[in-house]
């Protein structure tokens, strides 16, 4: 379950963020812990400036951190970026990859998130890469070419012995803060889909190991829905993960 912040909080608030929300976690999975043990995987995706203080609230939580994007650079002349290795100094496990926001607002293509993906990959952080159609491309019956040609793209030169750190967001551009929620079946269409195109690239056994997350007005009341499908294997939250109430419902769902 993966919390993608955007921009918003600071870090003072990004502590008190925290500190509300580990009380109400049920503990990490264990061996002999108590039954309502948490088995699922935490993410969460502060803005940069808030990762060191999202660092020392979450120690010892069992919560993960994500960066919500980086550059494919070990270093150099790139005003504004960061790299992996900056992300891997402040804490970070994770890197989202793709999001759409960041190909529309930001002239993100496939190229350059596979660029991104290939420097994550080899410095050891776990990519959240970002796929999803907008509404004109859904309409016009180009969901599965769309969703094709950035999986094959994105992708591009990662081989199966690379693709177990690997997570897939399906993220349908129409439903990213709108409210409207793709439906399950409709996700799940999409993730099968994704999965039968990763068997591809990667054969059965890698392609049925990679945790494929879904993203779009995820909330509280929609969750359970969605998580029944068996091709759902997590969210990616925007608005309903910045409320550590809500936060803490979609993952102990
Ligand atoms: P949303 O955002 O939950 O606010 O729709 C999801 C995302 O963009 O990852």
């Amino acid at each position: 379950m993966a919390a993608n912040w955007k921009m918003h909080k600071t870090p003072a608030e990004t502590a008190d963020f925290l500190a509300r929300l580990i009380p109400l976690l049920a503990p990490a999975a264990a061996e002999g812990a108590p039954e309502r043990a948490r088995v699922c995987d935490i993410v969460v995706a502060p803005p940069f400036p808030c990762l060191p203080a999202a660092a020392t609230a979450a120690r010892g939580a069992g919560i993960e951190l994500a960066g919500q994007n980086m550059h494919w650079e070990t270093h150099g002349a790139f005003t504004g970026e960061v790299s992996a290795a900056m992300l891997l100094a402040v804490g970070c496990r994770y890197v989202i990859l793709g999001h759409s926001e960041r190909r529309q607002y930001f002239g993100e293509t496939d190229a350059t998130i596979n660029r991104k993906l290939l420097a994550a990959l080899n410095a050891g952080l776990r990519p959240i890469v970002c796929v999803g159609e907008t509404l004109a491309q859904r309409e016009a019956g180009q969901t599965e070419t769309v969703l094709r040609e950035q999986l094959e793209r994105g992708f591009l030169g990662i081989k199966a012995t690379q693709a177990p750190p690997c997570i897939l967001a399906y993220e349908p551009v129409w439903a990213i803060g709108t409210g409207r929620t793709a439906t399950p079946e409709l996700a799940a269409d999409a993730h099968r889909y994704l999965r039968q195109r990763l068997a591809r690239l990667w054969g059965d056994s890698a392609a049925a190991a990679c945790r494929i997350l879904y993203g779009g007005s995820v909330k509280p009341d929609n969750i359970r829905g969605l998580m029944a499908q068996p091709e759902l294997d997590g969210a990616l939250v925007g608005g309903a993960s910045l409320d550590p109430q809500s936060f803490a419902a979609l993952v102990d769902f």
